[in-house]
């Protein structure tokens, strides 16, 4: 059976590949992950006096913009507004828990779509579809339904293009009518190349919940290769993640992801088609901890030498004798990822000594014309033939060590 053809907006995104997720609220003053309200128990009107302190005085939405382009990512994830229901967006009467009726006193997704727009960046949004201070959830589902439909309504209509709305909460309540269809309509009335996303949570990776749906997701789990065959509609996927234990920042969380992890992670994502979006924690008020832009500078520095593997390459279906070892392929090129090379230098200070490493790919039908560490150009050899590919992969020259290295074949006219 056939594959079909993704939606011109599924295809774009797919090429995005790269995303930066942001957790902010109103929790990020308490430091203890956006889960607080609900894990800690807190006291709900003590909970909503959080906004009077909440100035978003270290907001700066094109530093914010800056950090994830800088990382080469093409799109950013914000909450507008999570599970506690406070709003960073101007909710036009809806509310008064939201950043106008803060202490902040302005309209934050407003700063930060400009921000996007003036760097080229796609704003995403980030809605949650449960509110655990809005009286309507627990007591009239529909009215609080129709809240989160008008508010909706106001995303996708006072901020210009979206890139796309990314819903999260509909799990906590799985056998509830969620007028999923009502909702989507609203932004395909206003926003009708937005992306719509819906979170299924850690329990459910990778599954299709509506025929709207123009992406999976895989929470914190590296994304499997999805059988598209006799699907109706071509869907993206794409893999949420954290740069350490929390999505809210954790004053107190030092579990970071080491550079290497979140290399890795990204490529195992490209390794199967699905886009990767990583996760920083602004801090109180909205600056970005040292730590978490650190590791984006990081990320983007990988990125500057190898981002054309990943922004344009695709799965291809060749095996390696390399487990993490993989191909992805071009319409002029193909890329092949090799991971855990040694280094070359001394034997008085290189540890991993093991230097070249062939990595031999099976299932090869393009004719290669030649290899090249994208890197430093560095020309490597290879052989050809009944489709097996075997590459010398020389290691890292020494004072280099990028922990994913790319090479380029560039196929024979
Ligand atoms: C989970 C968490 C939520 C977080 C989301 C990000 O749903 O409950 O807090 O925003 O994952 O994927």
């Amino acid at each position: 059976m056939a594959i079909p053809t993704p939606l011109k907006r599924v295809a774009a995104f797919e090429r995005m590949g790269l995303g930066m997720f942001v957790h902010w609220g109103l929790y990020s003053q308490l430091g203890v992950g956006e889960w607080t309200y609900h894990i800690h128990k807190r006291d709900k009107d003590e909970y909503k006096t959080l906004k009077d302190t909440f100035t978003a005085e270290d907001f700066d939405a094109e530093a914010l913009v800056l950090t994830a382009k800088e990382a080469g990512c093409k799109y950013i994830t914000l909450t507008t507004r999570h599970h506690e229901g406070f709003s960073l967006y101007d909710t036009c009467g809806l509310s008064d828990f939201d950043a106008p009726h803060s202490a902040a006193g302005r309209d934050l997704i407003r700063e930060f779509v400009d921000a996007c727009n003036k760097h080229g960046i796609v704003p995403f949004f980030y809605h949650t579809t449960l509110d655990w201070l809005h009286p309507d959830f627990n007591e009239n589902f529909d009215a609080y339904l129709e809240y989160l439909r008008k508010s909706v309504e106001v995303l996708c209509t006072n901020y210009g293009k979206i890139g796309g709305l990314w819903f999260d909460g509909n799990w906590s309540r799985k056998d509830a009518d969620w007028k999923v269809g009502e909702l989507y309509a609203t932004i395909r009335k206003y926003q009708p190349d937005a992306i719509i996303v819906n979170n299924t949570g850690l329990g459910a990776r990778g599954k299709v919940g509506h025929p709207e749906i123009d992406s999976v997701t895989f929470e914190q789990g590296r994304p499997t290769p999805m059988d598209r065959e006799g699907m109706e509609k071509y869907v993206a996927a794409e893999m949420c993640h954290t740069l350490n234990d929390h999505w809210g920042i954790g004053k107190n969380d030092f579990n970071y992801q080491s550079p290497r992890s979140i290399i890795e992670h990204l490529c195992a994502c490209r390794r199967v088609g699905a886009n990767y979006l990583i996760n920083i924690g602004p801090t109180a008020q909205g600056g970005i901890e040292p730590m978490q832009r650190e590791l984006m500078r990081i990320l983007g520095k990988w990125m500057g030498l190898y981002g054309e593997a990943i922004y344009r390459g695709k799965p291809h279906p060749a095996t390696c004798s390399h487990k993490k070892n993989f191909l992805l392929k071009s319409e002029d090129a193909i890329y092949a990822f090799i991971h855990d090379l040694g280094r070359s230098g001394n034997a008085n200070v290189t540890v991993n000594g093991e230097i070249e490493g062939d990595s031999v790919f099976r299932g090869v039908s393009e004719p290669i014309a030649s290899v090249a560490w994208m890197d430093n150009g560095e020309v490597l050899s290879f052989v050809q033939q009944d489709g097996v590919l075997a590459i010398d992969a020389t290691g890292y020259p020494y004072g280099m060590s990028t922990c994913v290295r790319v090479a380029k074949a560039t196929l024979k006219k």
